[in-house]
């Protein structure tokens, strides 16, 4: 049976959901239906405020005007052009934006769909430059522990989460692992970047000793590693990256999927800690979560690289149907100009000391075992139910959205909060009083 009506369906079954619990969602589905600025709407007719921008992706908040206005007229001037041999407008105009945010050299934009799509256009474009400066014998990929890089092979091959990879056959060939940064008796409770770690960097030197570097072609971090429950980078970690990989010729490419526009404060991660990777992945806040785009900047060297040979070649044999899709373009350049003129990045770094205050107080919560915070991100990690490891989590969500009016996320029993960047104050207050209740139900 079909239903149109788009509040009630009530057949659930053809959605074979992603990172869902499917059976248990279709017996107790958790429907929403529409949204504005920091709040859900509910099937059910309830508010919801949303403490995580969706899924990391909403930073401007919801059914932004300029943004929809922007997709609307996109959509009603020019619906689809081919990104091949072919290019319109609007296309160029935000890489050259994203181009002007990102640090250093780093001045040109491939564009892609999604983060998994980025990750494996970073790893594709690093084997490619090393192959075309005569190094074609650096071919492996060091990704990290507790790493999170999508879902595409690429991704999941130098990602470190094992039940993203262990279904999925023998993955990507040499590639290895830096040790993830997280010790919680040296780190608990910690705001900003923890003291302790930064030579956990120096595993790169042993992973460089053990293969060679002529066989290494690039190393990929997320900055802070967001979807294993939020792992801010060790003062000094990422720096120590930077100059392993410059003493041995190695690419750095930087996850930033998560932590670009705004999230941690600035434009990029790269900005926040001075370090400048070769190569920066990113999605999700660049459309404000409204459409899909992902992207990848590279140094102009890795570039130029490439655009040697006769004129007419094609110079990188990759691509997407909806590589730099005309909505996606309308929709990123919209939500630049709002994070511009609404000074979101800023806000979120002058926020971020009273956002750990506010999370930082529930440290006396039941079970709680760690908290850690940094920019517009909390982090906050419960004791797992004795023998059922993710149970207390899951139930948190659950108990966030039906009595809380909270829409929350877990990763694995660690609640995450990463809201739109134009939370105000009252807000952060009203998010955090409502995870201490979540907290307490799930006791
Ligand atoms: C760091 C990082 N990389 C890649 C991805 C994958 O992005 P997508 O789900 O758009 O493919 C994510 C998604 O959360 C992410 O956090």
């Amino acid at each position: 049976m079909t239903d149109m009506s788009p509040a009630t369906p009530n057949d659930l079954a053809a959605w074979w959901m992603p990172f869902t619990a499917n059976r248990s969602f279709k017996a107790a589905p958790r429907l929403i239906t529409s949204a504005k600025d920091m709040h859900y709407f509910t099937a059910d007719g309830r508010k919801i405020i949303d403490s995580v921008a969706g899924l990391w992706c909403c930073n401007a908040g919801h059914q932004r005007d300029t943004i929809v206005a922007a997709i609307r007229e996109q959509a009603g001037e020019l619906d689809y052009a081919p990104p091949f041999q072919f290019g319109h407008p609007k296309a160029f105009r935000l890489a050259t934006k994203i181009a002007d945010l990102a640090p250093g050299d780093l001045d040109h934009v491939f564009f892609v769909n999604s983060g998994s799509e980025a990750v494996d256009t970073a790893l594709k474009i690093a084997l490619a430059y090393q192959n075309i400066s005569g190094q074609g014998g650096r071919q492996r990929l060091i990704g990290r522990e507790r790493g999170y890089h999508g879902v595409g092979f690429g991704g999941i091959s130098v990602g470190g989460i094992v039940s993203n990879r262990k279904m999925f056959g023998l993955l990507l060939n040499g590639v290895d692992h830096l040790p993830h940064t997280y010790n919680r008796e040296k780190q608990a409770f910690t705001r900003g970047e923890p003291d302790w770690g930064a030579h956990l960097a120096d595993e790169l030197e042993r992973i460089v000793a053990l293969h060679d570097p002529s066989t290494i072609a690039a190393v990929i971090v997320e900055p802070m590693a967001g979807s294993t429950g939020v792992l801010p980078p060790p003062k000094g970690y990422l720096q120590k990256l930077r100059a392993i990989c410059d003493k041995y010729g190695l690419l750095l490419i930087f996850d930033e999927v998560i932590s670009g526009f705004g999230r941690l404060g600035f434009a990029f991660a790269a900005e926040r800690y001075g370090v400048t990777p070769d190569i920066i992945c990113f999605a999700k806040g660049v459309t404000s979560g409204t459409v899909p785009m992902g992207g990848v900047i590279v140094r102009k060297h890795i570039h130029d690289a490439f655009m040697r040979g006769p004129d007419h070649m094609i110079e990188l044999f990759h691509g997407y149907t909806y590589s730099a899709h005309p909505l996606a373009c309308a929709a990123g350049l919209a939500a630049l100009d709002l994070y511009e003129r609404e000074h979101l990045f800023e806000r979120a770094r002058d926020l971020e000391p009273k956002f750990g205050n506010a999370f930082h107080a529930l440290r006396d919560y039941p079970n709680v075992l760690d908290i850690r915070t940094i920019g517009l991100v909390a982090a906050i990690d419960l004791a797992p139910t004795e023998g059922s490891p993710g149970l207390r989590g899951m139930r948190a969500v659950e108990k966030a959205y039906y009595d809380a009016e909270l829409l929350t996320r877990v990763a694995g029993d660690t609640l995450v909060v990463t809201p739109p960047l134009i939370v105000t104050e009252a807000q952060i207050e009203e998010i955090a009083a409502k995870v201490g209740r979540v907290i307490r139900l799930v006791e």
